[in-house]
């Protein structure tokens, strides 16, 4: 084990007290991290509109997403094919309308048989109700209910995070995570674990940062890297977990007997 490269400072000769402080910054620097998980998972979790946080929130946060709602691709492509151009129009209106007030449009009774649920029910129902049968019928895409159609009828136009403020982020994030990096890296380098399981996974640890963080830019001209942030992050965060409790067991570990050499 006594490898000449290894650093003569080892954690498990430091004293209680030393040993105690160590731990301490170790803990909070990973309780700080899985925090920012959370807020991470509250803050973007919407990014892209629709709830729960997908691969989409990402690529919303730094490439921006244009989508239309599937709805209106729909009857704008002709479907179904046998609805009147008078009813289509009505809905095709709607849908391009304001989004704040859709659902008091879609069954107001000012409307009438113009209202977009009754023109639902009357041209649409037959195919798509969960109940639909048939071969032309659509009952995994169901229309009955508002919720039912809203989940189709939103159109997304979200804007990437602005220039200014992802500079800003990049500029905190890659000096904050990257000195707790070294320095958790560096505490690694100090315990008795395999050299090389260390050094694998300070590897992926900061490959992985250098990945998210250029991942954000990338991702603002090519959506695809989206995936590339969230592989780089989670390799980041995982690997500086890992780092850590590799140096708190270490730190638990008995001193070890000076040799008496020479
Ligand atoms: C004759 C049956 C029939 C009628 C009537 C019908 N649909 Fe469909 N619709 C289908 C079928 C079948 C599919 C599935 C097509 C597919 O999987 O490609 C579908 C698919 C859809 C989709 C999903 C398109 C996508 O993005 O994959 C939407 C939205 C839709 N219909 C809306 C409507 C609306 C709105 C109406 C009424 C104005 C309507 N449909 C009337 C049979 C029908």
């Amino acid at each position: 084990m006594a490898d000449s490269q290894d650093h003569p400072l080892k954690l498990r000769n430091l004293g209680f007290f030393a040993r105690l402080g160590v731990a301490g910054f170790v803990i909070a620097a990973i309780g700080g991290a899985a925090v920012s998980g959370l807020y991470l998972f509250w803050h973007h979790d919407n990014r892209d509109e629709r709830a729960g946080l997908t691969i989409d929130d990402v690529t919303a946060h730094y490439h921006g997403i244009v989508s239309e709602a599937r709805l209106l691709a729909a009857l704008e492509e002709g479907h179904p094919e046998d609805l009147a151009d008078g009813e289509r129009e009505k809905l095709i209106g709607w849908l391009r309308g304001d989004s704040a007030t859709m659902s008091q449009t879609y069954d107001s009774l000012d409307l009438g048989a113009d209202a977009p649920a009754e023109i639902i029910a009357v041209s649409c129902l037959d195919c798509h109700s969960r109940t639909s049968e048939g071969p032309d019928a659509a009952p995994e895409i169901a229309l009955e209910y508002w919720d039912d159609v809203e989940a189709l009828s939103v159109s997304r136009d979200v804007q990437p995070v602005p220039l200014q403020i992802l500079a800003a982020s990049t500029h905190t994030h890659a000096l904050g995570m990257a000195s707790i990096g070294i320095a958790i890296g560096l505490l690694a380098l100090l315990t008795s674990w395999p050299r090389a399981l260390v050094g694998l996974v300070l590897a992926a640890t900061g490959i992985g940062l250098a990945a998210d963080l250029s991942g954000w830019w990338i991702t603002r001209s090519v959506p695809e890297f989206a995936y590339v942030v969230v592989a780089g992050g989670a390799a980041f965060s995982g690997g500086m977990s890992l780092l850590g409790v590799m140096v708190l067991l270490d730190l638990c570990l008995p001193k070890r007997k000076r040799k008496r050499s020479e």
